[in-house]
């Protein structure tokens, strides 16, 4: 627990989570997370910017009791999603008379999610400002990052942009600002594939509508605060270009061996035209790592074993899941090995409906892969690097 000054009159007082090891049961989280939000006092009006996890609302309370905060007037909702929103209702006991403000759809979704009555809210458009006194705070409609309700806001006084979960990491570090540049990006990217990747087109008009500020620091409800904005501005505006790199995610699944030969083979054969590869073996991979590495990847290829007539699970669960989301990938290929037939090909076709991709003419081996099937690796190598030798002229 701990409040922190960001600048005079504005206090970080979010909660870390040290410990937490999954989000949405589905999201590794290497290095923890923290449910930020922060108070703002006004010469004339106190403002809380989003709550946090309902798992640590009490250390969030007991941080607002070290500021003797005696009064709340808004509490601002930028996002309804239960990490920043689920301990609102909690505030609202205590500040009865505080008003939730926040976008019509997002009024919405609290009123659904956390049964907060209609006449605690103070429903504003994109672009409206509230004064605080000395401060005013303008509210800036980002739609789909993630969310159809997600906003920021901007307090121009003091150059500081409150962005949620936009920019934000899954990361735990008692600094208020970011203490390793290289570090934090690495969070940021693998928070940006498990979570934005699959709206990078609106997040790209996101951002320019951001920048038509002036930004000094960039306060998420995620890791640490930005005092250096432009090194998460540039690593976004990277990530959501249309510029892949000379890249292959190679991940494969292998029951009794044929697969792991033939991946292994593969992996090789492209690495000794120039291609770069990152290889996962499904049965242990960490899932955010093989998302963070699609952000940049040109390529996909999917190596599996045949479980009784289709691909092994683990596999249709990795297709499923960058299927879901939508990295800007250019090819995919398909191989892995079969004991009598299979629909395994127009299952994992099928669970990629989502890609605008090349896919490679899929390789499948009746059992112990053959010469045949190795020439066609070489073949499938060779396709592979000169598509990415074309990478350069795009
Ligand atoms: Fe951090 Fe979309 O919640």
């Amino acid at each position: 627990m701990a409040v922190q000054e960001i600048v005079p009159g504005i206090y970080s007082i979010g909660v870390r989570d040290w410990d937490r090891k999954l989000f949405d049961e589905l999201i590794p989280l290497p290095d923890g997370t923290s449910y930020n939000s922060y108070l703002v006092k006004g010469s004339e009006k106190t403002v809380v910017i989003d709550s946090v996890d309902p798992t640590k609302c009490n250390e969030w309370l007991a941080n607002l009791d070290r500021l003797n905060i005696e009064h709340i007037d808004y509490i601002v909702s930028h996002h309804a999603e239960q990490d920043h929103s689920g301990s609102i209702p909690n505030l609202l006991a205590r500040f009865p008379k505080a008003k939730v403000v926040t976008i019509e759809k997002c009024r919405e979704f609290l009123q659904d999610l956390l049964l907060i009555p209609s006449e605690q809210f103070l429903v504003i458009k994109d672009g409206e400002t509230l004064s605080l006194g000395d401060r005013t705070i303008e509210f800036i409609f980002t739609p789909w990052v993630h969310w159809p309700e997600t906003m920021c806001t901007y307090i121009k006084e003091d150059k500081m942009l409150f962005s949620c979960d936009f920019f934000g990491s899954h990361m735990a570090t008692s600094h208020l600002f970011v203490p390793d540049d290289h570090k934090v990006i690495e969070d940021a990217k693998r928070y940006f594939a498990e979570i934005m990747m699959p709206f990078r087109t609106t997040i790209k008009k996101n951002i320019e509508k951001l920048l038509a500020r002036e930004i000094g620091y960039i306060a998420p409800s995620h890791g640490p605060v930005y005092d250096k904005p432009n090194i998460i501005i540039d690593a976004y505006n990277s990530w959501v270009s249309d510029k892949v790199e000379n890249m292959a995610v190679l991940a494969y699944v292998s029951m009794h061996g044929s697969t792991q030969i033939m991946a292994d083979y593969l992996t090789n054969a492209l690495m000794s035209r120039g291609v770069n590869v990152k290889v996962f073996n499904l049965t242990r991979a960490d899932l955010g790592d093989l998302a963070m590495f699609l952000v940049d990847s040109a390529t996909v290829i999917l190596g599996t074993s045949t479980v009784l007539t289709g691909p092994h699970p683990a596999a249709v669960y990795a297709s499923t899941l960058i299927n879901a989301l939508r990295p800007r990938l250019k090819y995919v290929a398909l191989f892995g090995s079969f004991g009598w037939g299979g629909r395994t090909v127009e299952i994992i076709k099928n669970s990629l409906s989502n890609l605008k991709v090349e896919l490679f003419e899929p390789i499948l081996a009746k059992g112990h892969p053959k010469e045949s099937d190795f020439q066609k690796l070489d073949h499938l190598a060779d396709e592979i690097a000169a598509r990415h030798r074309d990478l350069k002229n795009q």
